[in-house]
């Protein structure tokens, strides 16, 4: 079958995008073109020998990506806030700016996304009807009135992705469909200090302990982005566009969170809420734990998508006749190795 679209991949040695190359590599009608700054790194070179077309480019400068996207039927498009916000410059940088680190990331990652959105929009024509395909999150500031106005890793996208678009490019626009990402399960690995504590209780026995700043009973989205990010953009591709999206295998609360791992490892869990400077001191770095600390609040409410209810997910997709199965929790448990955690 001839190779009739090209998907070109921002992000495409990382979780999200390398999901993504691997379920539109299946399908030969794509020819799947992907983006990095460093075509010689291992991950790069695997991709290469599975028949992507790697190109080098950098979110920063516009003139590499415009002409990466040249002639592209589809865009997947992704940034990341951790890697300004975890760079060994970006400290200085940001002091020498007058900014918090924090601020400082969300400076870069909102630059980048709109570099993306500009590039796109030389090569809007080109585009299928659905395609430029954002991944994104909810508008902490906006959903919550005010009320949170230092939730960066959400705004930097939410402002582009898709407030400037919309605004800027309505052409492009119409070609777009916005996908909100769900917790990573994987995410336990990042966050050692909230995540999963092993502790003793009063009778020497050991329990484990997640502690967020979450209600209790609020449930949140979860999803295996290695597995299913791809099938779900795959499958998004496939509806009409301008439609928002939520991906995730499960939504359920933290309390279900840590019971189902208790019983999938046979052990005592549970969870507990704690308060924002309580998140904060567990964390090494304080600026991190006020970040991630104000995404677990802002899961209460509003809610960790903002309490959008017209998102769609994939049981609409679903009901649309579009094939999208995703991972649940329980399924994502039972594949893990969870010796590190164990002890
Ligand atoms: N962890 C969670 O639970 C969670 C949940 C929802 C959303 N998110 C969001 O997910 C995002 C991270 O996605 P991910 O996990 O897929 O990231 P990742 O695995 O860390 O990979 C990052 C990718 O971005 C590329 N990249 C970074 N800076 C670049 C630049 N200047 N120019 C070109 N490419 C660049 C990297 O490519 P090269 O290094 O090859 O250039 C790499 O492919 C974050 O913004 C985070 O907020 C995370």
């Amino acid at each position: 079958m001839a190779r009739t679209k090209i998907i070109c991949i921002i992000g495409i040695t990382g979780n999200q995008g390398n999901s993504v190359a691997q379920r539109f590599l299946q399908d030969p009608v794509y020819h799947v073109r992907g983006l990095t700054r460093n075509p010689s790194s291992p991950t790069a070179q695997r991709l290469s020998s599975q028949g992507v077309e790697i190109i080098p480019a950098d979110l920063n400068d516009i003139n590499t990506l415009i002409p990466a996207f040249h002639g592209a039927t589809h865009i997947f498009s992704v940034t990341n806030y951790w890697e300004p916000f975890f760079h060994p410059d970006s400290r200085q940088k940001a002091t020498d700016s007058g900014l918090s680190c924090r601020r400082y990331a969300y400076e870069v990652e909102l630059q980048q996304g709109k570099n993306i959105a500009d590039a796109a929009a030389h090569t809007v024509d080109s585009l299928d009807q659905n395609g430029f395909i954002v991944s994104t999150l909810s508008h902490a500031r906006h959903c919550s009135r005010g009320g949170f106005r230092e939730l960066y890793h959400f705004d930097a996208k939410a402002e582009v992705f898709p407030g400037y678009v919309e605004q800027k490019y309505p052409v492009l626009a119409g070609k777009m469909s916005c996908v909100q990402t769900g917790y990573f399960m994987l995410s336990y690995r990042l966050i050692p200090g909230a995540y999963l504590c092993k502790k003793l209780t009063g009778e020497g026995k050991p329990t484990f302990e997640t502690a967020f700043t979450t209600a209790p009973d609020i449930p949140v989205p979860h999803l295996d982005v290695n597995a299913d990010l791809g099938t779900f953009v795959y499958a998004v591709s496939k509806m009409k566009p301008g439609k928002r999206y939520m991906a995730c295998g499960s939504t359920c609360s933290w309390v279900d969170y840590m019971r189902v791992w208790g019983e999938v490892n046979s052990v005592s869990a549970h969870y507990r809420q704690i308060t924002l400077p309580e998140l904060m001191n567990r964390t090494p770095d304080r600026e991190f734990g006020r970040e991630v600390g104000d995404m677990f609040s802002y899961s209460t409410d509003p809610g960790y998508d903002g309490g959008d209810e017209g998102l769609l997910m994939a049981q609409d997709i679903r009901d649309a006749g579009i094939e999208c199965p995703m991972t649940g929790l329980e399924e994502w448990m039972r594949k893990e190795d969870w010796s590190g955690v164990l002890g």
